[in-house]
């Protein structure tokens, strides 16, 4: 439990302030420091939620928590960030969460992930005990670099070691993958699993259904930059909605193109991917094509997949059906939002290849028509985002695309780590220098270097 070196020196030292913090009114308990980064996507956006793989980086931003049990079964929150109020709750088999928006439901959902796992193996809510945690949390928040799953790792991670549970990294990863759930969003497991499984200089090829990852070697002097576009990416409000009905209308076109091809038990993209040997993004694309128009309601799809339309909503939306809501007067995107995921899907594969090979070209030329899908087909970008992509470009970065979620947040440009600091300075010029002073500031825009995934060590 000791690996600090995943550790910095600045991250070491705020954890140390932490626990001092937490010594002051927890004399001589066991005090645990756990550190969980957000993340950048080198490529495969959108992707995650239809079962078809990814290639992020753990980024050199993490959340940092210290942390102390206590005897009950209560839960006392601060957070160093004074915009951020404490909180306390208490543990029990099904925590109910705050209103919307509220910061301690990231919290709550690792802890709601960690009493749903172990719970099935017996351990039982009345012998968790409850703990004091300090946050400090340095990912920039609501900029798509995960945020928010940094938090929820890290409460994971820090329930699990006050009450001494212990499990593998990729069944941690496995367990709190569907945990944003929890807050209303369908989101797929990429953040939580980079989070977890982040490796210093190595992207993460991540399969999903089963959760299985390769390591991708950043290519020596090749340099990622994150530029924050300052347009909020806040996934409690429009943004949710959004990402909701993307997540949907990707289930309804996987339905339909598995039922034309005959194929068993489809409810995502990839299971139709796996399912056939050789697939192209292409044929598949052609088959949804022949065989539904290229934007249904829920009464057509249904129709065309011979099920009625409780059902369908139903299966799709399982758990959240009652907490979610899909504007039913708005056209399902299937076909758009399908050619997009499967041809991300074929991207990802030869980016993998790309990077391992140190093809820099040919990978920025991948992350270009990246952001052009998800900018024509799965309506992800914004003119701000595109404009950012343009100037990276013109600084001359290999590629440049938008990362995470999309509806603003961040772009990412890959470069040589020698010609850094010209894309850095043509996004200064053509874009910070345009915004108020004091807002550009504050923007994050650097280069981030792919770092360690989570873990935790006893002060
Ligand atoms: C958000 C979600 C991820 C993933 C991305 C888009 O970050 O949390 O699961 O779907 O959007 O690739």
């Amino acid at each position: 439990m000791n690996a600090t070196e995943n550790w910095d020196r600045d991250e070491l030292a705020r954890a140390e302030a932490l626990a001092t913090e937490l010594r002051a009114s927890k004399r001589s308990t066991k005090i645990f420091a756990v550190r969980a980064p957000g993340r950048v996507n080198l490529i495969g956006e959108h992707t995650d939620y239809s079962g078809l793989p990814v290639m992020p980086i753990a980024i050199d931003r993490s959340t940092i928590i210290a942390t102390a049990a206590r005897d009950e079964s209560m839960v006392a929150l601060r957070n160093v960030n004074a915009h951020f109020s404490a909180r306390e709750f208490r543990i029990a088999a099904s925590i109910p969460p705050y209103p919307t928006g509220d910061w301690a439901n990231y919290v709550k959902a690792g802890f709601q992930g960690v009493i749903d796992h172990f719970g099935k193996r017996g351990v039982g809510t009345d012998q968790l005990r409850g703990l004091e945690m300090i946050v400090d949390g340095r990912v920039p928040t609501a900029a798509g670099l995960s945020s928010s799953a940094a938090l929820t790792v890290s409460s994971a991670l820090a329930l699990m070691a006050t009450n001494g549970l212990t499990q593998g990294a990729l069944e941690t990863a496995q367990m709190v993958a569907r945990s944003e759930w929890y807050v209303g969003t369908m989101a797929g497991g990429m953040d939580q699993a980079a989070s977890m499984l982040g490796r210093r200089d190595h992207a993460l090829l991540i399969h999903f259904d089963p959760l299985r990852v390769t390591l991708v070697k950043m290519p020596p002097g090749a340099a990622i930059v994150v530029a924050d576009s300052l347009e909020i990416a806040d996934k409690a409000g429009r943004v949710r909605e959004e990402y909701n009905r993307r997540v949907v209308e990707c289930a309804i076109a996987a339905r339909i193109i598995g039922k034309a091809l005959g194929l068993e038990n489809v409810r995502v993209l990839g299971d139709v991917v796996r399912q056939i040997e050789n697939w192209s993004a292409h044929d598949i694309v052609e088959t949804l094509v022949g065989s539904a128009p290229e934007r249904v309601s829920f009464a057509a799809a249904s129709r065309i997949l011979n099920v009625d339309e409780e059902s369908l909503r139903e299966e799709i939306l399982g758990e959240v059906r009652n907490r979610i809501v899909i504007d039913e007067t708005r056209p399902l995107e299937i076909l758009r939002r399908a050619r997009h995921v499967l041809t991300e899907t074929e991207r990802v594969y030869l980016a993998a290849k790309a990077l391992a090979a140190g093809r820099l070209e040919e990978m920025g030329a991948l992350m270009d028509a990246s952001h052009q899908s998800l900018r024509n087909d799965f309506d992800a970008s914004t003119p701000r985002l595109d404009a950012m992509v343009t100037y990276a470009r013109e600084g001359g970065a290999f590629g440049a695309r938008l990362t995470g979620a999309g509806f603003g947040g961040c772009i990412i440009a890959l470069t040589r780590e020698a010609d850094a600091a010209a894309v850095l300075d043509r996004l200064e010029r053509n874009y910070y220098a345009k915004l108020e002073a004091e807002a550009a500031s504050r923007a994050l825009h650097t280069i981030v270097h792919a770092g360690p995934g989570a873990n935790v060590i006893e002060l």
